[in-house]
């Protein structure tokens, strides 16, 4: 009988030792690494039992207490646990000292100590320090480190500032005090690209980037972001820096993006290697964006860290929303937040909306791992630009000060985060902090009436049911709102509205002429927003909006209401408002590239099945697909002279730069791409993909013709070109079957996953070739129930190496019990086999059993 292995936030126990300071000493050896630790603790509970966390791969060769061994019989192992009574403790202070055995060389799940292509690294966060030594491994035990690394391996890295270095033996020291979970270490053959930073008080920090020897030119980019990240968080939170050295490591095998270790952050190496000729200004931007979201846990997640993991979103909250705001700021403001609105209604909003859903801080988990999720990440940043709009800029400034000052150095909670917004503004936040602990996206609606120079917005809100939480009190709802006369001058600035009750209603009078009113500008909060909108406001409002959010959102509207219903087999009206008004949008020459490139890309087939999911429908794929076809076909076919003009005029000029600019103009010329090829049978696609400068509009162009069945001679020229770069083979896996006909993706995805090239172990190939497949809508969806059957596969024996990959991926299901009764019964069938599996890991065990409750 397998027990329950459900963790509560109500369990939370403070633990019953403080943890003074922590010695580390490793030999490395791919097999057989020897860890000695040093752990100094003080009991704060008289008695207590002696609790530390470490499973079965720890081979423990010795424990001693203040230098004397211990018996076997003076403490238990049992499970991931090895407990020492109380009894067999001293009374006061004491240092236990293990020695352990492990196996790096086998460590295929990437968590704790591992090797990727011949370098030693480590990945902590969550839980994997138990997998190097036995530990308190949890967040709100914070202890001092010193490290010791005796290794043959050239560069030897760990947290904090180097102590003394020779050849064969390097030893770091940590002044600040952390929880194990950002505990890192490097040993591989490895080459830096170095700079400086004098930080505001004029210490000098010395960075380095280190890749793989021959990888040196591709990490300028990271560096450089770096240093901007420094800047950004002086200037805007007066955040400094605080040790003499930053380093980043990228390699090859990495279960997410980055991880923020102390002082030692460690990349997925797609986050750090870029140039023009491999990555795509998209790859540029997430790296400049990663870098810096690593670089802001310095402060938001390292010096104030988080009590338990059920905490998880006041660091990742936070650090997205100050990534968000960093990246508005270098690049362009409205382009990003349309961009992350986007985001969250592909990943989130689907999350929020099915059987995975979960609130910003969860109350529950059986494997924490399947919590680093859109909603604790994205959803959590949402929060906060509430929470922002709510207080205001000067307010939530206050506010953030008090926090670093009143918690630095503490293991905190999302109650001490919402009490500093409170002491700082003088705001009750009782209502507001529903938003985390509830989970779900609300459906508001809003209706007008006008009379006598009033308007009147009414306004209701309800949240459905999601998993455990059967009723939704209202939650308060900051709504922005401006109104536009007729002749489209904003005659009302904008106003936050703030919704506190189920129904509520606010007048706007003293006004002459009847407003368009403008809702939800700059999507001031994430939640699903219905009004009774005729096209032709519609059409007013993507001509005239003042916020560009909303302008874009007009648009959006009418291209969703008319795919929406096209899909559903009904005629619209909403597809000619929309070619006709998004042809003079993009006529539009002094309006940025980037956010018309935005305006003219047609809603997601996932989007619109999510859309008509919310409104009750069942979305059909394969009509969906069909839907999105046509639109882009009578948009090119009625803008056809436009779009070349376009193409034409959006070419990159002399040297490619990854800069806002530039990307914008690639992204309306791909964008253009797109449509033009539904009535040039190619040809531009196919002069662009052997043209083209730089990986932007090569892979644009790649996609193009993968979507026309005409790429395989491209595709032959890019493995050529590139056979031997891991990241620019991965985009060839994914362009694939991603950009596929859907009817050809599953066997496209077959047959790629019998290439030799398929390393499947590597976390990002295994990604690029089944996520490739999950993103193909219809083609993941295909009526056979063949994709569910080959993506069901994959996760089986995916996790048996690798439970981290496999559970994460295993969220192309999420959306399952919302298609027709035939597919349902058929995705029920491909997880029902999952869940038959004989040692089936608790990550996998936990995520199929919640989308099949
Ligand atoms: N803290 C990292 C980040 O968001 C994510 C690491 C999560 N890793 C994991 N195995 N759950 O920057
Ligand atoms: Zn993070």
């Amino acid at each position: 009988m397998q027990e329950d292995p459900t963790v509560f936030l109500n369990d939370y126990r403070p633990y019953p030792f403080a943890l003074d300071r922590v010695r580390l000493s490793f030999t490395l050896a791919p097999r057989g690494t020897v860890v000695r630790s040093d752990l100094s603790f003080t009991p704060r509970e008289q008695g207590a039992d002696l609790a530390l966390d470490g499973g079965e791969g720890l081979r423990l060769k010795r424990l001693a207490i203040d230098g004397r061994e211990i018996a076997t019989g003076d403490y238990t192992r049992e499970g991931e646990a090895l407990v020492i009574a109380g009894a067999a403790l001293p009374d006061g202070a004491f240092t236990l000292s293990a020695e352990v055995e492990i196996d790096p060389a086998d460590n295929t799940a990437f968590e704790g100590l591992y090797l990727s292509g011949g370098i030693f690294c480590t990945q902590c966060e969550a839980q994997g320090f138990r997998h190097i030594t036995f530990y308190p491994d949890r967040p709100d035990v914070m202890s001092v480190f010193e490290v010791e690394i005796l290794s043959d391996k050239p560069v030897l890295l760990s947290n904090g500032n180097p102590a003394e270095t020779v050849a064969g033996r390097a030893v770091w020291s940590d002044p600040w005090p952390k929880p194990a979970y950002l505990f890192a270490l490097v040993a591989g053959d490895l080459r830096a690209v170095s700079g400086t930073f004098t930080t505001m008080s004029g210490r000098a920090v010395d960075l380095n980037v280190w890749v793989r020897p021959g990888d040196e030119d591709r990490a300028g980019f990271a560096l450089t972001s770096l240093v901007k990240s420094m800047e950004w968080d002086e200037r805007v939170y007066g955040r400094e820096y605080d040790l003499d050295v930053f380093n980043i490591v990228a390699v090859d095998d990495f279960n997410m993006g980055a991880m923020e270790n102390k002082g030692l952050n460690i990349f997925n190496s797609k986050l750090v290697l870029a140039s023009p000729e491999t990555a795509t200004d998209a790859d540029y931007e997430r790296i400049e964006g990663v870098i810096a979201h690593e670089y802001f846990h310095n402060w938001t997640g390292n010096r104030i860290t988080c009590r338990d993991w059920f905490q998880l979103c006041l660091k990742e909250g936070l650090t997205v929303f100050r990534d968000q705001q960093f990246t508005s700021d270098l690049r362009s403001a409205p382009v990003k937040r349309i961009e992350d609105v986007q985001a969250l209604r592909t990943r989130q909003f689907r999350e929020d909306a099915g059987p995975l859903a979960h609130p910003p801080r969860p109350d529950r988990y059986q494997e924490i791992n399947n919590f680093y999720t859109a909603t604790v990440y994205e959803k959590g940043a949402e929060v906060i630009g509430m929470l922002k709009r709510l207080v205001g800029d000067d307010g939530y400034r206050d506010a953030l000060d008090l926090y670093f000052d009143r918690h630095d150095g503490d293991a905190a909670t999302i109650e001490d985060w919402l009490k500093v917004f409170e002491d700082a503004t003088g705001r009750d936040l009782s209502q507001f902090s529903r938003w985390y602990t509830d989970a779900g996206t609300p459906q508001v609606t809003m209706t007008e009436t006008w009379t006598d120079g009033a308007l009147t917005l009414s306004f209701t809100q309800k949240t459905d049911p999601t998993p455990g939480q059967l009723v939704k009190p209202p939650r308060v709802i900051p709504i922005a709102v401006g109104l536009i006369g007729p002749n489209g001058d904003e005659v009302r600035p904008t106003e936050v509205l703030e919704m506190t009750e189920a129904e509520q209603s606010f007048t706007f009078d003293g006004l002459g002429a009847r407003p368009v009113v403008s809702a939800l500008r700059g999507f001031s909060a994430p939640i699903i927003l219905e009004r009774d909108l005729d096209t032709e406001t519609r059409a007013f409002l993507l001509a005239h909006d003042t916020d560009p959010f909303a302008r874009w959102e007009a648009g959006r509207g009418l291209a969703l209401r008319a795919l929406s219903a096209a899909a559903m087999g009904e005629e619209d009206e909403n597809a000619d408002a929309f070619i006709d008004a998004i042809g003079r949008l993009i006529a539009e020459d002094d309006t940025d590239a980037a956010f018309r490139a935005l305006c003219l890309r047609l809603p997601g087939e996932e989007e619109i099945a999510t859309r008509l999911a919310a409104a009750g429908q069942i979305p059909d794929p394969d009509a969906i697909h069909a839907a999105r076809e046509r639109l882009s076909l009578r948009l090119a076919v009625t803008h056809e002279a436009l779009l070349a003009g376009i193409f034409d005029a959006m070419e990159t000029p002399g040297d490619y730069s990854p800069d806002a600019d530039g990307a914008g103009r690639r992204s309306l010329r791909l964008a253009a791409l797109g449509l033009l090829t539904r009535v040039d049978g190619g040809l531009r696609a196919q002069a662009l993909e052997r043209e083209a400068g730089n990986m932007t509009e090569r892979m644009g162009a790649l996609a193009v013709l993968v979507s026309l069945g005409q790429a395989d001679e491209a595709l032959a020229r890019l493995r050529a070109d590139f056979g031997d770069n891991r990241l620019v083979m991965d985009k060839w896996f994914t362009v694939q079957p991603m950009a596929a006909p859907p009817a050809d993706a599953v066997r496209i995805a077959r047959t790629l996953s019998e290439d030799a090239a398929f390393d499947w172990t590597n976390p990002n190939r295994f990604r690029a070739l089944i996520g490739g497949l999950s993103a193909n809508h219809a083609g993941f969806h295909a009526a056979d129930g063949s994709g569910y059957d080959f993506v069901a596969d994959w996760l089986i024996r995916m996790d048996g190496k690798n439970p981290q990959i496999a559970a994460r991926m295993s969220t192309a299901f999420e959306t399952w019990n919302r298609y027709d009764a035939d597919r349902q019964q058929k995705a029920r069938a491909a997880l029902e086999q999952i869940a038959a599996v004989t040692g089936l890991s608790r990550n996998m065990a936990e995520m199929v059993g919640r989308m099949l409750s």
